[in-house]
């Protein structure tokens, strides 16, 4: 059998396949990525989103898993068996801590269908059960309460707002940080 933590693992949900990206996943990337309503609620995500990033940030995914567990799945969901990228869930490990944060976003077309919230309980019940980190932690812009709204649902614990904590284009931005630990209650899904 594969070795996880070697090579990245298919996590499946009632819903969604969470996969390594492959670099034929490049443009689907660069459509969805770029469209400005989720670049501007991310720090990395570039806008305009340039020909080649995407596959560029692709070929990373390999090396930082094997080298700094830095996990990143792509979220399919496949109706009546075709396959469909509708976004991306990342797992950025600190070794050194044993703790990992949580980096995603969805396709525009698709939000509000609770797909972000099952795709991270996957990620978040393999951090816990197979990586046995002992925290997880997430932070959004505050102007940005759908990303808080997944972090709840997940029964992370909201740790409080840093004031002013990044410049985000241009503007002195307000951060929200949540947390959980694996002895903390969370839904079935992410056990
Ligand atoms: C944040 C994001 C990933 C959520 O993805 P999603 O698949 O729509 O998430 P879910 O459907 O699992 O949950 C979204 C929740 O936010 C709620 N929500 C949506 N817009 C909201 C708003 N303006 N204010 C408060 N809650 C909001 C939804 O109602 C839903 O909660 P509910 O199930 O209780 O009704 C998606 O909006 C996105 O990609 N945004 C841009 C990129 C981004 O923000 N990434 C995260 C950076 S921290």
């Amino acid at each position: 059998m594969d070795d996880p933590l070697l090579n990245l693992p298919t996590l499946q949900t009632p819903r969604l396949a969470l996969r390594y990206f492959r670099v034929t996943d490049a443009a689907r990337v660069q459509l969805l990525a770029g469209d400005f309503r989720v670049a501007q609620m991310t720090v990395a995500i570039p806008h305009p989103y340039p020909d080649g990033a995407a596959e560029a940030w692709i070929a990373t995914h390999d090396n930082l898993w094997r080298e700094q567990g830095v996990g990143t799945w792509a979220i399919c969901r496949a109706p009546e068996g075709a396959e469909e990228l509708v976004g991306c869930v990342s797992l950025i490990t600190n070794r050194k801590h044993n703790r990992a944060d949580f980096g995603y976003w969805i396709g525009v077309d698709y939000w509000n269908h609770g797909y972000c919230t099952e795709a991270a309980a996957a990620v978040m019940a393999f951090g816990f059960n197979t990586m046995k980190l002992a925290r997880i932690g997430a932070v959004h812009l505050a102007s940005n309460p759908a990303s808080g709204r997944v972090m709840q649902k997940l029964g992370m614990t909201c740790e409080g707002t840093q004031r002013h904590y990044i410049l985000h284009r241009g503007e002195s931005s307000d951060v929200v940080n949540y947390g959980i630990l694996p002895s903390d209650p969370r839904p079935a899904s992410a056990r």
